[in-house]
């Protein structure tokens, strides 16, 4: 079972992985298994030594949960010899699609519609029984919203999530990146509204804010925002990069996020590129572990 904080695996981490002591703050890691069922040589190496002491915890990218395409049954295939290979007891993916008539590399939005949830549920209950194991859904960073949706975000995520039987893996970075983006859901109103009986896994990020997407600005002061396509005082629009250290609003809303759910949920970083040095990201994977003991049940 995994508990407390948690770093995604990345090869250029790798030694700093292998060099982490016993008592160390990251208690468990991800990887997304595209990553690495295919992977050999030292990078395979040098994670069969990490995953050896390290608990994991497996992250579909391309399981395309709400897409048309038959599931891939392969891919399906090689997730579960991965869980089985590494003792890994926790898989989700994301509530989104990723394929159009061929593999699109993205994760595109649903809309957030009845249909899309019975859907989305029945592709999600074919992974539960093929795996043998309930999983989780993750909400997603999106840029685009659905005019046909007929329901919020996190109703859409409750939806899917009952219907499904699935945990909800609970992204608060995405949920404040949409929020800002689009100005239709409080990011602390989807944390009251989310089912937090299902919440059973936690990511928090950094995002990037991109001030070119929202010139330019009028007599108001009010900045262009090409997501809602119209004039707002919002000043940014925010990239879901996990590029960059996590930001104070995020902490903040990951601090609420902890106070409303019954039982604190491990909680990984996630970050994928320009990493600074590790104790940097020591240390917020170590402010994490703070708020897990501050609302610890
Ligand atoms: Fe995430």
């Amino acid at each position: 079972m995994l508990v407390g904080a948690g770093l995604g695996y990345r090869r250029d981490l790798a030694e700093d992985f292998l060099q982490l002591p016993d008592n160390r703050t990251i208690q468990f890691m991800e990887v997304a298994p595209e990553n690495w069922l295919k992977m050999g040589g030292l990078a395979r190496y040098q994670f069969d030594q990490v995953a050896e002491r390290i608990p994991l915890a497996v992250h579909g990218l391309s399981l395309s949960l709400g897409g048309q395409a038959p599931l891939d049954r392969e891919l399906l295939q090689g997730i579960k010899t991965l869980m089985t290979q590494y003792n890994a007891h926790f898989f989700s993916e994301h509530l989104s699609y990723c394929e159009c008539e061929g593999h699109l590399y993205d994760l595109l939005p649903m809309p957030f519609t009845d249909e899309a949830v019975k859907h989305t549920a029945q592709r999600i209950r074919d992974v539960q029984d093929f795996l043998g194991c309930r999983i989780s859904l993750e909400n997603t960073s999106y840029y685009l919203h659905s005019p046909t949706s007929t329901m919020n975000e996190v109703e859409f995520l409750n939806a899917i999530a009952q219907e499904a039987d699935c945990g909800i893996h609970l992204d608060v970075n995405n949920i404040y990146v949409n929020g800002v983006n689009h100005n239709l859901l409080d990011p602390y109103l989807f944390i009251d509204n989310v089912d937090v009986s299902r919440v059973n896994y936690i990511h928090i990020a950094g995002h990037d804010e991109d001030h070119s997407a929202t010139t330019p600005i009028n007599e108001s002061g009010e900045s262009f925002n090409k997501v809602k396509g119209e004039f707002r005082h919002l000043p940014e629009l925010l990239i879901d990069t996990h590029g960059e250290a996590v930001k104070g609003t995020v902490w903040d809303l990951l601090d609420y996020t902890y106070q409303r759910l019954p039982h604190i949920p491990p909680t990984l970083l996630e970050r994928d590129f320009n990493f600074p040095p590790f104790s940097e990201l020591c240390a917020e994977i170590q402010h994490i572990a703070e708020l897990q003991r501050k609302y610890a049940k």
